[in-house]
């Protein structure tokens, strides 16, 4: 007996899977139990570019996520509403769930997955992370065996992509957005990706699922590239750098720190030769070390795949275990740990004030004899210890000094800032940046 899908959405994610489905062979042979029986979509006048049965199309959703005979609902409509409501009813009616959906996933997870785990359903979530990269199931299964220490990574194309041009190309943030607007690389809106949301999403689910808790979205600290200018990029070259937008979840005592935001990385670090629009993540655990996870985060074959993995997964599990328990809808049934979300409580997430990282930080300040020693004066009152400065651009009349810090106390570097900002001599600190 073929194992039921309802797919809600038909876009590039929904017909990328579509395709991926229908065309099965010399893929996983249980694919060929999957029967595509419901899609929904918002309008059936729409051309479609993958051929479906008559009647499969519909624009009633509700109908899918109530419909008794369909096992999977495979949700990549993607928004909040009514993503989330849809999968919901989906859980509550008894059906496993496989959604590309991060935004309702990294707010949401905590209502979808306690729902899921009474209702004795998985929802799985490959798709949402990094479109083509097996992340989820390795931290799930694999990687679980360790004791992770981080998790972090490349997690967003759009300001990968941006980046590495104005790195390659020596071009503004702005001129690269409107180029890769153009080319269809960046979103007509693109703040969801340039000011770090999209990355905050990756990394709440990564972070979650790496470490056993569950992560507060709004405690993720989150900024994006818009404030990287060409100047920074060049500094960061010279001093043996380059700039990335990390996503980043690290154990720093017993807190966890999870942020996202523009990060100067060694040149010889593993994530620094990852451009263009590629993500990785890298994952840090005892005792494996370091493993990192490389390819396309997006589009629809690599998306596809991550979709059909979790399919795979679950007709695997229909066709076993499932199929014999017959105790779906029961608060009794007993989940697979190692494919379930079954943590319980929120993880304490570690202030920025309380993160301890180093900094880069660019002046603008009058030439004249006595600032270096001054700004070293104001670091040391602070216990900011200093790994580089140098003096080698003017802007106009001003003299740009940049610092290196070695580790610092977020708050300790702060304040210092605050008392170097009122010093006379400085016009202003144009930037400010964590260096990994
Ligand atoms: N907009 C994302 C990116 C892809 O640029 O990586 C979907 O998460």
């Amino acid at each position: 007996m073929g194992i039921k899908l309802g797919i809600l959405g038909l876009g590039t994610v929904g017909t990328g899977t579509v395709e991926l489905l229908q065309d099965y062979s010399g893929r996983h042979p249980l694919l060929r139990e999957v029967e595509i029986r419901r899609v929904g979509v918002r309008s059936l006048e729409l051309p479609r570019a993958v051929k479906l049965v008559d009647g499969v199309l519909t624009t009633d959703l509700d109908s899918i996520v109530n419909d008794p005979e369909i096992d999977i609902i495979v949700e990549v409509m993607g928004g909040l509403e009514p993503a989330r409501e849809l999968m919901l009813k989906a859980i509550h009616n008894g059906k496993h769930v496989v959604t590309a959906n991060k935004a309702v996933i990294s707010r949401f997870g905590d209502e979808i997955f306690t729902a899921a785990n009474q209702a004795g359903v998985y929802v799985m979530v490959e798709a949402s992370v990094c479109g083509g990269i097996p992340i989820i199931q390795p931290l799930k299964q694999s990687l679980s065996v360790n004791r992770i220490t981080a998790v972090m990574g490349i997690v967003n194309g759009t300001t990968n992509y941006i980046l590495t041009q104005m790195q390659t190309v020596g071009s503004s943030f702005d001129d690269v957005l409107a180029d890769a607007q153009k080319l269809g690389y960046a979103e007509a809106d693109p703040t969801a990706d340039v000011d770090g949301w999209d990355a905050a999403d990756k990394i709440t689910i990564l972070a979650s699922l790496a470490f056993g808790e569950r992560v507060n979205r709004q405690q993720v600290h989150c900024e994006g590239i818009r404030q990287v200018s060409k100047t920074d990029i060049a500094y960061a070259d010279k001093l043996g750098f380059v700039i990335k937008l990390l996503a980043i979840a690290k154990t720093n005592d017993s807190l966890l720190s999870v942020r996202v935001h523009p990060t100067l990385v060694p040149k010889i670090h593993p994530l620094a030769s990852v451009n263009g629009v590629y993500n990785a993540v890298l994952v840090e655990g005892e005792p494996l070390g370091q493993v990192m996870f490389f390819g396309p985060g997006a589009g629809a074959g690599p998306t596809a795949s991550a979709v059909s993995s979790d399919i795979l997964n679950l007709v695997a599990r229909l066709k076993t275990e499932l199929a014999e328990s017959k105790t779906r809808n029961s608060s009794s049934v007993n989940l697979d740990p190692l494919f379930a979300c079954l943590h319980e409580g929120f993880a304490e997430i570690c202030p920025i004030s309380e993160l301890v990282t180093r900094f880069y930080a660019r002046f603008l300040t009058q030439d004249e004899s006595g600032v270096i020693g001054k700004l070293g004066t104001c670091f040391g009152k602070f216990g900011v210890s200093l790994e580089s400065i140098v003096q080698t651009g003017f802007q106009g009349e001003r003299a740009e000094i940049v610092v290196v810090t070695h580790n610092v106390r977020e708050g300790n570097f702060r304040q210092a800032l605050a008392e170097i900002e009122a010093m006379s001599e400085i016009y202003s600190i144009p930037s400010l940046l964590r260096v990994l």
